[in-house]
């Protein structure tokens, strides 16, 4: 027997080992959901076998309305600390658990409703559009929310000449450049969108060059202008699905490959960079499910004077 064999019977053994392990901790957390009556939902960045385990997976604003009208008692949200908190605001009756508490939003921590409340001031009863990546104590103090997949319908919307959005400056400037109203920007951004630069882009068509290039509006202007279709995470899995091309670069966080290469098994789908991946998006794992179903830990609850506002801006928007 050569070296060569044994390793690769080692390797067989070990992934053999770590599959029953998931096997048995999958096991667990689809006997602990039907026993509290829950339901684990999950965003398309989340790591695979989390999307395989849930009921659903989607972009931002899927999962808002799943979150809204589920029947389950338990809703587990894979995903960040502002997904959880949405879900908290649009089902106060229910326990929302988050896996991990620590998963949070580079982007949603660059807004504060204390610095809002100045920019409000100076901007005097401008209307304020907040992405929902944002705190619950953000989204209270303004008009109506939007998500990458509907900003610039949540802004043709308003009765106004000026708008203020906030905190992503790149969804805003993509969305100011699809509507005839002023745009005031917030300084923020998402850093695994906003560091994929021109010549990553470049390189990767020169790669493939067959390939149509998508990216998330949260991608800086430089890399928009080069995409052939800006869109949400769901969006892009949609449009694959519609499209006639074979070959696609994907400029957004990596986690969305695996919905992609599953629901389109036909088609090849590349990311732009290797660098697009977002730290807070893996936290949570199997195990880390089924103990927060198993003890109901990790709820995220917002305290009724911060939910009743926000819950009107996330509602205008999810009946839009
Ligand atoms: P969408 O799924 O709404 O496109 O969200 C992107 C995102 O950054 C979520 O963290
Ligand atoms: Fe926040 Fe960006 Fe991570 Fe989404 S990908 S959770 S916007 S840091």
């Amino acid at each position: 027997m050569t070296n060569q064999t044994k390793d690769q019977i080692k390797d067989q053994a070990k992934n053999q080992a770590k599959n029953q392990a998931i096997d048995q901790v999958a096991g667990k957390i689809r006997e602990l959901k039907t026993a509290k009556n829950a339901i684990i939902l999950s965003h398309n960045y989340q790591p695979a076998d989390i999307q395989d385990i849930a009921d659903l997976c989607g972009d931002s604003l899927e999962l808002s309305i799943e979150a809204a009208k589920t029947s389950a008692d338990v809703i587990v949200f894979c995903g960040v600390h502002f997904m959880a908190e949405t879900a908290s605001i649009l089902s106060p009756d229910k326990k929302v658990l988050l896996p991990k508490q620590d998963a949070g939003c580079p982007m949603a921590d660059m807004i504060t409703p204390e610095a809002l409340e100045k920019k409000k001031k100076e901007l005097k009863g401008v209307p304020v559009v907040t992405y929902v990546n944002s705190p619950a104590s953000v989204k209270a103090l303004t008009d109506i929310c939007c998500t990458s997949a509907n900003a610039v319908r949540v802004v043709n919307s308003l009765d106004a000449k000026e708008v203020l959005m906030a905190p992503d400056k790149n969804l805003a400037q993509y969305t100011a450049a699809h509507t005839d109203k002023k745009i005031h920007l917030w300084e923020g951004c998402c850093p695994i969108h906003d560091r994929l630069t021109v010549e990553e882009v470049i390189a990767a068509k020169k790669t493939h060059p067959e390939a149509l290039f998508m990216a998330h509006p949260e991608c800086s202007p430089e890399i928009l202008a080069l995409a052939d279709e800006i869109l949400s995470t769901s969006g892009m899995i949609k449009f694959a699905g519609k499209s006639k091309l074979s070959e696609f670069i994907i400029g957004t966080e990596t986690g969305i490959l695996h919905p992609m290469r599953n629901k389109h098994p036909d088609k090849r789908f590349y990311p732009v960079s290797t660098g697009m991946e977002c730290a807070d998006m893996k936290k949570i794992g199997l195990e880390d499910i089924a103990f927060a179903l198993e003890n109901m830990s990790g709820e995220i609850k917002v305290p009724e004077s911060i939910r009743i506002p926000a819950l009107a801006a996330v509602q205008k928007m999810i009946e839009l």
